[in-house]
C-alpha cells in the first residue's frame, strides 16, 4: 500500500474526530523544565536554575492544529523539544494516544519516533550539507525499515512531489537549494514516517515573507490531506492566525491565555495577548479597544532564571497592582474555550477594577491571605477546557 500519498480511512477519520480512543492525541500537563545553572571553576555547581517551562498544560486533538506564540525565549522550543522527547521534563506529564510518555526510555521512545515529527526553523543548519536530499529524505525509511531497499528511492521522489520539488533532484545537495526549498525538504524528511504530530518550530521564521505564505500553504495542504495534528510554534500572532484555530500565548515559561481564534482575537483578556495583537496590522480594531497605534511594551523580558514574583507579567504589566505581586494568577476558564491568567482580565480599557481572583484564591484585593476565605481547591493547571466557566460580564459562574 502507498503509505504517504493515500490518506488512509484512519487518517481521514483523524481531522473529524478529536481523539481516536476518547482522549485527546496529545496531553501535555503541568510540563516543567528546569535547566541547571552552573558555577564557573573547576567544580561547577548548580547555583539555579532556568525555568524555561513551568506548568505548562494544553491538549491538542487528532488532526487539529494548536499555536504556541510568544516572544524569543519564552520556552516555546523547549516545550516543542519536551514534546518530542527531545528532552526528558523535570516535572508534568506528555500523554501521547493516552500512553504516558515522559518517562519513556529511548528504546521505548522508538516507535514513538515515527509518530512524532518535528520541523526546525533553520532550514540551514537542520539539514547535513554533505548528504544528497535523497539520502536525508529517504534515512527515516531505511532507518525503521519501513520499506524495502528497492523502493525507497520511489517513496523518496514521491515525496519530493508532494511537498512541491523536482522528484528529480533527489541526486542534489542542501546547498543548492534555496531557502525555501530546504525547508520543503525538511518537511518532506518529517512526511516520511506518516508522523500523527508534526511539531513545527517556526518553520517559516528564517525565510523570506515571500516565500513564507507559500510554505505555510503547503503545510495546511498537508495537514488537510494526511490529518496530521500541528503544534505551530511562532513569535507573533499574525503567522498561527491563518493556520490555527486554537492558540496559545505564553510568557516566560507560562501560558497566560489560551483561547479559539475567535476569543483570542476578537476579545483578547490578557494584556500580554493585547500588546502582541496591536502589533497584528489586520486585526479588527475593536480587538485592541479602538486604539489605532501599537502598544509597546516597555523594559525587557525579565531573566527566566529569577522570574518576578506572583505573575511573571508584571513588571512589564500596563495595569499590575499590588496583588499581581504577592499571588500567582491561575489560568482560569472565562468561556467555553477560552482561558486566562490574569488577576485583572478584559478586554482593553474594560478590565475590571478588583481582582476577580482575590475570592477564590483565599486572598483579599490586595492579595494578602484572608483568614476568613474559602478557596477554591482545585482551581488545577488542567489541560483542556470545562464545562463551566467564569463569565467576565455578569461575573458568575456558567454551566456551558
Ligand atoms: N539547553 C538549554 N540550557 C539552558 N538554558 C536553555 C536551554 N535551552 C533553552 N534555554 C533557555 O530557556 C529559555 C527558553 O528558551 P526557548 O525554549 O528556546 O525559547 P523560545 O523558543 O521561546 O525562544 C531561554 O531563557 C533559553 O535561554
Ligand atoms: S495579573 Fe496583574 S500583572 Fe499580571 S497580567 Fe494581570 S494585571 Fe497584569
Ligand atoms: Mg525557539
Amino acid at each position: 500500500m502507498d503509505a504517504v500519498t493515500t490518506p488512509t480511512a484512519t487518517q481521514e477519520n483523524r481531522s473529524t474526530v478529536p481523539a481516536e480512543n476518547g482522549r485527546p492525541l496529545l496531553e501535555v500537563e503541568d510540563l516543567q523544565m528546569y535547566f541547571p545553572v552552573k558555577s564557573s571553576g573547576v567544580i561547577r555547581r548548580t547555583i539555579g536554575h532556568v525555568q524555561a517551562v513551568d506548568g505548562v498544560s494544553f491538549q491538542l486533538g487528532a488532526g487539529q492544529s494548536l499555536g504556541l506564540v510568544g516572544e524569543s525565549g519564552c520556552g516555546k522550543s523547549t516545550t516543542g523539544r519536551l514534546i518530542t522527547r527531545l528532552y526528558e521534563p523535570t516535572g508534568g506529564a506528555v500523554r501521547f494516544e493516552g500512553e504516558d510518555i515522559t518517562a519513556y526510555s529511548a528504546k521505548r521512545l522508538q516507535p514513538l519516533r515515527r509518530e512524532i515529527q518535528m520541523i526546525f526553523q533553520d532550514p540551514y543548519t537542520s539539514l547535513n550539507p554533505r548528504h544528497t536530499v535523497g539520502s536525508i529524505v529517504g534515512a527515516p525509511l531505511a532507518i525503521h525499515n519501513v520499506v524495502p531497499k528497492n523502493k525507497i528511492l520511489a517513496r523518496v521522489q514521491e515525496l519530493l512531489e508532494i511537498v512541491g520539488l523536482n522528484p528529480e533532484h533527489y541526486n542534489r545537495y542542501p546547498h543548492e537549494f534555496s531557502g525555501g526549498q530546504r525547508q520543503r525538504i525538511g518537511i518532506a524528511r518529517a512526511l516520511t514516517l506518516q508522523p500523527k504530530l508534526l511539531v513545527a518550530d517556526e518553520p517559516v521564521s528564517a525565510l523570506d515573507v515571500s516565500i513564507q505564505a507559500q510554505v505555510i500553504n503547503l503545510l495546511q495542504d498537508l495537514q488537510k490531506e494526511f490529518g496530521i495534528a500541528f503544534l505551530f510554534i511562532a513569535h507573533d500572532l499574525a503567522v498561527v492566525r491563518h493556520f490555527c484555530p486554537e492558540v496559545a500565548v505564553m510568557y516566560l515559561g507560562k501560558i497566560v491565555e489560551i483561547a479559539d481564534r475567535e476569543s483570542l482575537y476578537d476579545r483578547p483578556a490578557h494584556p500580554y495577548s493585547q500588546a502582541l495583537l496591536s502589533a497584528v496590522p489586520d486585526v479588527r480594531q475593536a480587538a485592541i479597544g479602538g486604539r489605532r497605534e501599537r502598544i509597546r511594551l516597555t523594559g525587557d523580558v525579565p531573566s527566566p532564571i529569577n522570574p518576578p514574583s506572583g505573575c511573571r507579567f508584571r513588571t512589564r504589566c500596563p495595569i499590575a497592582q499590588e496583588i499581581c505581586a504577592k499571588v500567582e494568577p491561575p489560568l482560569l476558564q472565562i468561556g467555553p474555550r477560552h482561558k486566562v491568567a490574569c488577576h485583572f482580565p478584559g478586554e482593553l480599557g474594560k478590565q475590571p477594577d478588583k481582582p476577580i481572583t482575590a475570592r477564590m484564591l483565599g486572598v483579599d484585593d490586595n492579595g494578602t491571605p484572608d483568614p476568613g476565605a474559602e478557596p477554591v481547591a482545585d482551581l488545577g493547571n488542567r489541560p483542556g477546557y470545562g464545562d463551566t466557566w467564569f463569565d467576565l460580564t455578569n461575573k458568575t459562574i456558567v454551566h456551558g
